[in-house]
């Protein structure tokens, strides 16, 4: 048995993209978990590629699944130590968990508030591919919105925001205005009503479907853009273009996340070539900042059925990195409408 021979296999019987480390980080995760959402987390492999990698190894004999776990037999290991494959060893810094900001630069009370807010807020739904991340995850984008000098007399277009990123953002008091897009009005009127009762006079919120066009008086008007894209090629398009339509031009910047968990590197790369191509230039890629809180639809989910161990996580397991880009040249982008469901490809995991 060989990588080679792994990898080999993966490209007969899968029609995505096969990373060429994706067999070592996955057996590096084997060697340091035996729980399959550690696992999935800890590889940084897509899960569509992952599953099939460990139904591989499990036919030939390399891996073992009983009583809710999976883990390497002799075999497996064996394969590891003849091909120098070290456990996964975590070195993130334990005061920032990695994300490079401390949120205490925002202060006590944006903090202390922004919780109290976030508690009382509508649960994530599967319709809109909704799952909302934790309260230091919004407060740390937030932070480092601050740090980058993208929060401070800007005006920032949100465009979904079931992380109430809009929220955190107006708290702080900073922005010159926030505006926040959504679809769900659960959503819209939860925000519209946070706006009155905590007076926050720089927010507004609007009801949008992103397929459709940006209504015309947010085109040009934004220096900064947040969004939290659907992870299919097209529907991270759509976010992103919506996002850099929003912006006034060059040295406005936008932020948003990607997983490996629904998106190869390929996939990122062709992300990557698509930002340069729209003349913006990534300034920062920050691994596994947002982390995402659990949600209620994981039985439902497309790669539930994909799994050869059905467990639920034990902790937080989706998570992406922050993406920072800068327009540098701005370029003219169509202002259409896309049909149909923009939510899924072949990588797509969650919907
Ligand atoms: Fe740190």
């Amino acid at each position: 048995m060989t990588l080679g021979y792994l990898h080999n296999e993966l490209l007969k019987r899968l029609r995505v993209y096969v990373a060429p480390r994706d067999v070592e980080r996955t057996l590096m995760a084997l060697r340091s978990s035996d729980h399959i959402w550690e696992i999935v987390e800890r590889s940084q492999v897509p899960m569509r590629v992952l599953c099939t990698l460990l139904e591989l190894l499990n036919e030939h004999g390399l891996v073992d699944v009983f009583n809710g776990s999976i883990k390497l037999t002799e075999l497996g290991e064996r394969l590891c130590e003849e091909n120098d494959i070290a456990p996964f060893t975590s070195a993130l810094c334990k005061s920032c968990d990695g994300r490079t900001v401390d949120i205490n630069a925002l202060g006590s009370s944006v903090i202390e508030e922004f919780k109290r807010i976030s508690s009382e807020r509508p649960e994530a739904i599967q319709e809109y591919d909704q799952g909302f991340v934790t309260d230091e995850t919004t407060l740390a984008r937030v932070t480092f919105m601050l740090h980058r000098g993208d929060l401070h007399g800007k005006e920032i277009a949100v465009i979904g925001d079931d992380d109430l990123v809009s929220i955190a953002c107006a708290l702080t008091g900073k922005p010159k205005r926030v505006v926040a897009l959504d679809i769900d009005e659960r959503l819209i009127s939860f925000i519209g009503s946070v706006r009155e009762r905590y007076g926050l006079s720089n927010l507004s919120v609007v009801r949008h479907d992103l397929r459709e066009p940006l209504p015309d008086w947010m085109v040009g008007a934004f220096d900064v853009f947040f969004t939290d894209p659907t992870e299919s090629f097209i529907g991270f398009k759509v976010f992103v273009e919506r996002g850099l339509q929003c912006l006034k031009g060059a040295g406005c910047s936008g932020y948003f996340g990607l997983t490996h968990v629904e998106s190869s590197l390929n996939k990122w790369r062709n992300i990557q070539r698509f930002l340069l191509e729209s003349g913006a230039v990534i300034t920062d890629i920050v691994d596994m900042f947002n982390h995402y809180v659990n949600w209620g639809y994981i039985e439902r989910m497309r790669s539930w059925c994909w799994l050869p161990v059905k467990v639920h996580p034990k902790g937080t397991w989706y998570k992406s990195s922050l993406y920072r880009i800068e327009w540098l040249e701005p370029i003219e982008l169509p202002k259409v409408r896309y049909d149909g469901n923009i939510f899924e490809d072949e990588e797509a995991a969650t919907t």
